[in-house]
């Protein structure tokens, strides 16, 4: 009777181990962004400084929003002041450069 038990339980929680890992691969997308922020922006933007806008400080990034996602995104591209062109992520699309501004600007 025990026995039996300790085999449902088991199987429980493997169903669940399972269901948990699904879940993880449906936020792929989510994780290569912040796999791409973490290797090229976070050396600039993780950290407080005058110059870059701090990374998930949604105070410091208001100023910046206020021109438009399409300037900001333009403004990464070509570079804009100490920040080279495309942040130096030179394997990064339109489209990621796109959700590593929107990932950066918001809280975590
Ligand atoms: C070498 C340091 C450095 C790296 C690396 C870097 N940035 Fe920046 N970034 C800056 C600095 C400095 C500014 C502020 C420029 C200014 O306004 O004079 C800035 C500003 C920005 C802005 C605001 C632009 C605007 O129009 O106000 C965005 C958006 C941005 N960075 C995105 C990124 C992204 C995305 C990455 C990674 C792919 C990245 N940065 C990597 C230094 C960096």
């Amino acid at each position: 009777m025990i026995r039996v038990s300790g085999c449902v339980r088991t199987a429980v929680l493997c169903c669940f181990g399972t269901l948990l890992a699904s879940v993880h691969v449906a936020a792929a997308t989510d994780d290569g962004v912040k796999e791409l922020y973490s290797i090229y922006c976070a050396s600039c933007h993780g950290v407080k400084s005058a110059e870059a806008p701090e990374a998930f400080n949604t105070a410091v990034w208001q100023r910046r929003l206020a021109k438009g996602a399409d300037s900001l995104l333009a403004n990464t591209i070509q570079g804009i002041g100490n920040m080279p062109s495309q942040g130096t992520c030179f394997e990064c699309t339109k489209d990621d450069l796109r959700q590593l501004i929107q990932y950066m600007s918001n809280t975590k």
